[in-house]
Parts: structure tokens; sequence; C-alpha cells
């Protein structure tokens, strides 16, 4: 049985005193639901990661990190590593998000080498993959889902791939509003779920969580969850909200 995740993806939003409130109410909130098995984490801008993992000290919400980079340090000015990560609290870190694949324009061959340092460093990291609208409407979302799933987990055993989850977050529906019906999300999550058994074996393709993202918030949370292969969902816009967070982990529950 894979447990229920729920991760929050604050993007560059929230200030070092809006931040650490937010934190704090999410853990108060959340207390008496982290018994009953959720995994609960909320990815802060790097400069906030200090601040919120100390507001979280008392409960068992996980920090993430938004991106990292691959080398472990030296001359990459603005760039952070996964024993900084580490370091400061992390136990989860985003690669391949849509904004940094389409908006900053991260590569495959990037994602890949993010992926993988991170897992060799005792990060988990979260592989986001999804097509965009035009990719969707020309038919071709399995292909683009497997280009990335197999390019972003290239050279990955199929022991350390355990330590992955993925993210399906159609281009389409992050940040919009539109989110996928249940039926449409569940079909790429049962693909990609097809896919991990192909790729790896039947162990990695019931292990590995499968999250949603995309306009989640806590009107459909539940039926998007309700899917056989829906484990979870990563939020953006209503994780800004403690109570609609709080919503979407009892939702999961
Ligand atoms: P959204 O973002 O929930 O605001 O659509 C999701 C994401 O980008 O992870």
């Amino acid at each position: 049985m894979r447990k229920p995740f729920v991760a929050g993806n604050w993007k560059m939003n929230t200030d070092s005193h809006s931040g650490v409130e937010l934190a704090e109410h999410i853990a108060s909130g959340s207390l008496e639901i982290v018994g009953r098995k959720v995994t609960i984490a909320v990815c802060p801008p790097f400069i906030y990661l200090g601040p919120v993992i100390n507001a979280l000290r008392s409960s068992n919400i996980a920090l993430g990190a938004q991106d990292m980079y691959f080398e472990s340090n030296g001359a990459f000015t603005g760039e952070i590593s996964v024993s900084m990560l580490k370091d400061i609290g992390c136990t989860y870190v985003l690669c391949g998000h849509s904004e940094r694949r389409h908006v900053i324009g991260e590569t495959d061959e990037l994602i890949n080498k993010k992926v993988a340092a991170a897992v060799s460093g005792g990060l988990l990291p979260i592989l986001c993959v999804g097509e965009l609208l035009a990719e969707r409407e020309a038919s071709q979302t399995e292909q683009v889902v497997t280009r990335q799933m197999k390019n972003g987990l290239a050279g990955l055993s199929a022991e350390k791939v355990l330590a992955v989850t993925v993210a399906y977050e159609p281009v389409w529906a992050i940040g919009t509003g539109r989110t996928a019906t249940p039926q449409q999300a569940q079909q790429v999550h049962d693909f990609i779920r097809r896919l991990l058994a192909e790729m790896y074996d039947d162990k990695a393709a019931e292990q590995i969580r499968i999250l949603y993202g995309g306009s989640a918030k806590p009107g459909n949370a539940a039926e998007l969850m309700g899917q056989q292969d829906i484990d979870g969902v990563l939020v953006g816009g209503a994780s800004l909200k403690a109570d609609d967070f709080l919503a979407i982990i009892k939702a999961a529950v």
C-alpha cells in the first residue's frame, strides 16, 4: 500500500514573515492528521528554508526544495547543492518542475543529472513530468511523458529509483484553474505506472508514488486521490493558504 503524499510548492511566493506563519499554521493544523499516515512536505523558496524548518520542528512535516544543482560544490554562482539542502534539513527536492523546464529552459539531460545527484546524496527527488496543451491536443501526451520519464531517470538502477516520487503535472492545468479530470489524470498515472514496470520491474511500479499536480484544491483533491493510481497531490496555489492545504491533506486520509 502506497502512503498518500501531499506536497506544497510555494514557488516564488511568501516572505520571511508570511512563510513562517504559513508553516506554523500548517504544522499546528496537521498535528491530528499526521498520525493517520500521510506524507506531508512543503517546498518554500531557498532563502526561507531555514526559518521554515524551525517552524516545522515539532511537526512531522518534511521540508523540500524547489530545485538544486547537481555538482557538489565549487564555482557555480547562484546554485545550491544537495549537501547544502540536506544540511538545512531538506528531505525532498523537486526536479524538472514545468516552470523550470518551460520558463527557465531546463533540459531532460540537466534534470537527469539533478535526479541522479539527489538520489546519490540522500535527497528524495520528486520528478515532475507533463505535457503542454498543444502536445495533449496533438495526442502526444504519452510520448512526451515517456521521453521525460526515460531521460529523467536514465542511469538510475532499480534499487535507486525507489527513492524517486513522480509528479504528473499537465502544464495546461498548472496555475490555470483548469484541473485535469480525475479520469484524464488516472489514465496518465496508469500509463506512468506501466512504464515504470517496463523500465524497471513490478516492485518499482507498485512502490513509487505518482502525484498529480495542476490546480489541485480542496474541492477536487478527494476525487483525484480516490483514483487507483493517484497517490497524492503536488499543490501550488492552494498550498499558500493554510486552510486549503490542510483540507487537501485531510482529503488524502
Ligand atoms: P498549481 O501548481 O496547484 O498552482 O496549479 C501546481 C504546481 O505547479 O506544482
